[in-house]
């Protein structure tokens, strides 16, 4: 694993963004996984700016979102439809038919994840995927546990993560209690990886990702058998080693 560490969030934000964009450059074909979540929100916003300075175009790319909440309307605002749509969809010029995430509505989950996942494989494979890393370890709703998915499941969020992201519903107990979510092979068969981290809350986490031990009851420690990851952090994390 390749770590990088900026000096705060605008500086990890603008780097992060510029290698989505180059990455663009050298394929205007390229398949991109993307997540929701606070960390992102600076990626987005400068390659909203970059997309209007005409540096970059997303015409002929093709994302998949990592997740949705489950069951959850697709305009209920606190989809993660709504939140790529607020934070990026609604302001670049990706086709909307190549904006995929998980049907948060589909009447039987399991055949939506199904279906998701081959169309995951049909685009040909994602060539980069941008990751989130939740305080317990989690990457997608991969959570901590026995066994983890391979593929596009179904997954009943844990207390911490209820917790952690319960914040724009009001409760938890307004909030969807099950995600779908790509599995862990999924993401591990991207060709490339990044991985952004950013605050002190995320510096156990991001140890135990780096820590040269792999296990699942920290999803994201997987990805030290992944051939191109790069992590990036700002300072706030507090860690600046990398032993995986
Ligand atoms: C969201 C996702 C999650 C988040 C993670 C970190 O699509 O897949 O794994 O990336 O929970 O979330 P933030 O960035 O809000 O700390």
């Amino acid at each position: 694993m390749k770590l990088i560490v900026k000096k705060d969030y605008d500086e990890l934000s603008r780097y992060v963004a510029n290698e989505i964009a180059e990455c663009i450059r050298s394929n205007p074909r390229t398949v991109l996984c993307l997540p929701t979540g606070n960390t992102p929100v600076g990626v987005y916003r400068e390659l909203t700016r970059m997309y209007k300075e005409g540096d970059v175009s997303f015409a002929q790319c093709v994302v998949f979102n990592l997740d949705e909440y489950y069951p959850i309307d697709p305009d209920d605002p606190n989809s993660y439809r709504s939140f790529m749509k607020h934070n990026l969809f609604d302001h670049v010029d990706l086709p909307p038919e190549s904006a995929n995430i998980p049907n948060g509505q589909a009447a039987d989950p399991e055949a939506e994840c199904e279906r998701y996942e081959a169309e995951i494989r049909e685009s040909g494979g994602i060539d980069l995927a941008l990751l989130g890393i939740g305080r317990n370890g989690h990457i997608g709703f991969n959570e901590p546990g026995r066994e983890l998915c391979l593929r596009t499941h179904v997954v009943t969020l844990t207390q911490s993560t209820l917790e952690a992201n319960h914040g724009p519903f009001g409760s938890i107990e307004a909030m969807p209690k099950r995600a779908l979510t790509m599995g862990i092979g999924s993401i591990m068969s991207a060709k490339r990886i990044i991985v952004i981290a950013s605050g002190p809350s995320k510096r156990q986490a991001v140890e135990a990702m780096l820590s040269g031990k792999v296990t699942t009851d920290v999803p994201a420690s997987l990805l030290q058998l992944h051939r191109d990851v790069t992590v990036v952090l700002d300072e706030l994390v507090g860690v600046s080693q990398c032993d995986g």
